[in-house]
This record gives C-alpha cells, sequence and structure tokens, in this order.
C-alpha cells in the first residue's frame, strides 16, 4: 500500500477511495463555507519567525495535557460516521492513536459503539469521549456510564451544535434530504463507483449505522436517519447551568468543544471546565464566523492558564499544528485529516499521518529555534503578526 507523503494529500486520496456522499460530508462547511475557507487562509497567513544557531540538536515534542502524556500535542477530534470510511474505522483509528501516545476522541454519532473500541484496544488503553446535549438525559447518562466503564480519561462536551449546521453539500450528495428508497439507491449508486470501499466496508464492515445511537434508535440507525436523529434529539435548550448535569455524571476531566469567544470561554472556566476547544466545528456550523487560529489570543487572554485551551480548524500539516500553539494553544485537534488517512491506509493510514505530523512538526520547531512544546509562543511568529 502506497501511501501519500504530506499529509494534506490524504484528502486526494480518501477522494478516490469513498463513495461522495462519505467524502463531501467529511469535507464540507456550513451555508457558503466562508468560515471553512478561512480557517485554511488565517493559518497560512501566520507566518513564523525563523532562528538560527540555537542548538535544536533535540527536539523534544512531549507534553502534558489535562494530566495526561502524550507523545506530541495532538488530539484526534472527534468526528460523527468516521468510522465509516474504513471497516469499523473508529477502531483502527483508536488503535494507531494510541500506538503514538496521543488520545483519540470518539463521537457520539460515530459507527462503533463505545464497547466496540474498548474490545479493539489493548487494555492499558484510554480514549477520549465526546457528547452532545441530548434531549433524553437517560440516554445521555447510560453513554456516559459506558465511557466511564470504558475507561475513557476524558470528555468533550461540544456546545457549538444546539442545532446542525446548514451543509448544502450534504444534500448535494444525498447523504441528506433524501429519504426513502430513492436515497439509498443514490448512495449504493456512488458506493459502486467506490468497488473497494464498497466491499471493504459496505459489505464486511456491517452493521453501517451510528453504534452509540442504535439502542434508542430501534433498528432505525442506518444513514438516512443520521440527521434527522440528530435535529429531532439535540437540546437546543442546553444553557451553561446544564453543565451541572454532566459535571454530577462525569468526575474526569472536562472538555468544552465549540467555544470562540472570551466571554464564553470565561464563563467554562467559572463553571469548573477542565479545558477548551477553541473551535467553529470545521467550518460546519456558523458560517462567518473567525477562525480558531484567529480567536485564540483573546480566548487565551480570558483563560489566562487556569485551564487547558485546546484548538482545531483547517490544521493540514505539523506546521499548523506549530502555528495554533504558537498562537496559545496547548494543544491541537485533527479533524478531517485522520479520517482521510483512515480512508487512505486504515489504522496504518493513520500511523503514518501521526508520523509525519510529528516529523513536520520536528523540522519546524528545529527551524524555529525552538526545543520544547512548553518554547513554543508568541515569540516564534514574525512580530508583523
Ligand atoms: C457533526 O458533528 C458534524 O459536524 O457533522
Amino acid at each position: 500500500m502506497s501511501l501519500p507523503a504530506a499529509p494534506a494529500d490524504f484528502r486526494a486520496a480518501a477522494r478516490r477511495r469513498l463513495p461522495r456522499f462519505l467524502f463531501d460530508y467529511i469535507d464540507g462547511g456550513a451555508f457558503a463555507e466562508v468560515t471553512l475557507r478561512r480557517n485554511l487562509a488565517d493559518l497560512e497567513a501566520i507566518s513564523l519567525r525563523q532562528r538560527v544557531l540555537r542548538d535544536v540538536a533535540d527536539v523534544d515534542l512531549g507534553t502534558t495535557l489535562l494530566g495526561q502524556r502524550l507523545a506530541m500535542p495532538v488530539v484526534l477530534a472527534p468526528i460523527g460516521l468516521a468510522g465509516l470510511t474504513a471497516r469499523r474505522g473508529e477502531v483502527q483509528a483508536a488503535r494507531a492513536a494510541h500506538a503514538a501516545s496521543v488520545p483519540f476522541t470518539l463521537s457520539t454519532v460515530s459507527a462503533c459503539p463505545i464497547a466496540e473500541v474498548r474490545r479493539g484496544l489493548p487494555a492499558e488503553a484510554a480514549f477520549w469521549f465526546q457528547l452532545y446535549m441530548i434531549r433524553d438525559r437517560g440516554f445521555m447518562r447510560d453513554l456516559l456510564a459506558e465511557a466511564r466503564a470504558a475507561g475513557c480519561t476524558t470528555l468533550v462536551f461540544t456546545v457549538d451544535m444546539p442545532v446542525p449546521g446548514i451543509r448544502y453539500g450534504d444534500y448535494r450528495s444525498g447523504l441528506a434530504g433524501a429519504p426513502g428508497l430513492a436515497g439509498s439507491m443514490r448512495r449504493v449508486g456512488q458506493a459502486m463507483v467506490r468497488p473497494r470501499w464498497a466491499w471493504d466496508v459496505g459489505v464486511r464492515g456491517r452493521p453501517l449505522g451510528l453504534g452509540n445511537v442504535a439502542p434508542v434508535l430501534a433498528g432505525k440507525s442506518g444513514l438516512n436517519d443520521f440527521f434527522a436523529w440528530m435535529r429531532a434529539n439535540f437540546d437546543p435548550g442546553i444553557g451553561w447551568r446544564d453543565l451541572d448535569f454532566i459535571r454530577a455524571e462525569w468526575a474526569g476531566p472536562l472538555v468544552i468543544k465549540g467555544v470562540l469567544d472570551p466571554e464564553d470561554a470565561r464563563e467554562a472556566v467559572a463553571l469548573g471546565a477542565d479545558g477548551i476547544v477553541v473551535s467553529n466545528h470545521g467550518g460546519r456550523q456558523l458560517d462567518g464566523v473567525v477562525s480558531a487560529a484567529h480567536a485564540l489570543p483573546a480566548v487565551a487572554e480570558a483563560v489566562a492558564g487556569r485551564i487547558a485551551l485546546l484548538a482545531d480548524g483547517g490544521v493540514r500539516s505539523g506546521l499548523d499544528v506549530v502555528r495554533l500553539l504558537a498562537r496559545g494553544a496547548d494543544g491541537v485537534m485533527i479533524g478531517r485529516l485522520w479520517p482521510w488517512a483512515l480512508a487512505a491506509g486504515g489504522e496504518a493510514g493513520v500511523a503514518h499521518l501521526l508520523r509525519a505530523l510529528a516529523a513536520e512538526m520536528r523540522v519546524a520547531m528545529a527551524l524555529a529555534g525552538v526545543r520544547s512544546v512548553a518554547g513554543i509562543d508568541a515569540t516564534c511568529l514574525s512580530r508583523s503578526d
């Protein structure tokens, strides 16, 4: 199996492998995709500062995040349906992340349920779990209990999706708004022109549904129910006070994902979050908002080191990881990159991606004259930025 050299090249590899509805779902953003493009453009525009003759013989990517020792400051972001990009995909991605000593975050709306990911990992491996506020609090309680029993260390609570963003790409591809037989036939047609995926995942990778949600969907956990279930079950009435409910159910580290505003960041600190993810949900929610790269310095100032600061959005390289760290993040979530790598090469693809990101970070840090993750800060940026 030949894998692409550069992390960003995995996108093209995934496009060749995946049926259109799945590739477009991962690739796309909300509304006119302004924020989606902005995420990339803002990162690209951050100029790093080259330093020379600073003894960079030993560059160390290791860091501690939320009490966990990591080989590098990278976390696999939660992505719904990502496990459909390869056979029982989340298990494969979680294995690669464990081997690379970085956390994998399992989405509530993953293909593989919590218990399956647990079974696929060595006993000592832990993963993170992501939760949405769901109307049925009993269901949430059960999911959290399962995550705890599976040894999940950290809970990522996503707050920027009280309602799903409008993603026209999913309507164009037939993933959304195409109910019944006609919709299924359309997706089957797209799968048939990707025979390798159709056989490996579509046939041998069954069941193809939402693993964690299957018990409450009572046999209706197929793809056509995905958005309907989210619209019907996500709770748009959620407020900051609802964090008390989560806190009561979850004793471990709690990370609030989807904060862009310094006032919201202060609120998260005041209500006892252990971390936040500065994120616009990969440009998939409120189109037109700023990028994490742009929002970070003000949020970092508001948080003032009291809790862990993660960020995501538009990361396509180890260089981008360094850029977000220099803007104030303690750790960086990678989103689309990992399901692309999973589609291209399964567990080996994600392992390759993580090795490539580490190699890129190491070179970028050496050329910026920093030896440790703690040393990456605003002084690594060109003063004109
Ligand atoms: C789910 O979180 C999505 O962005 O589709």
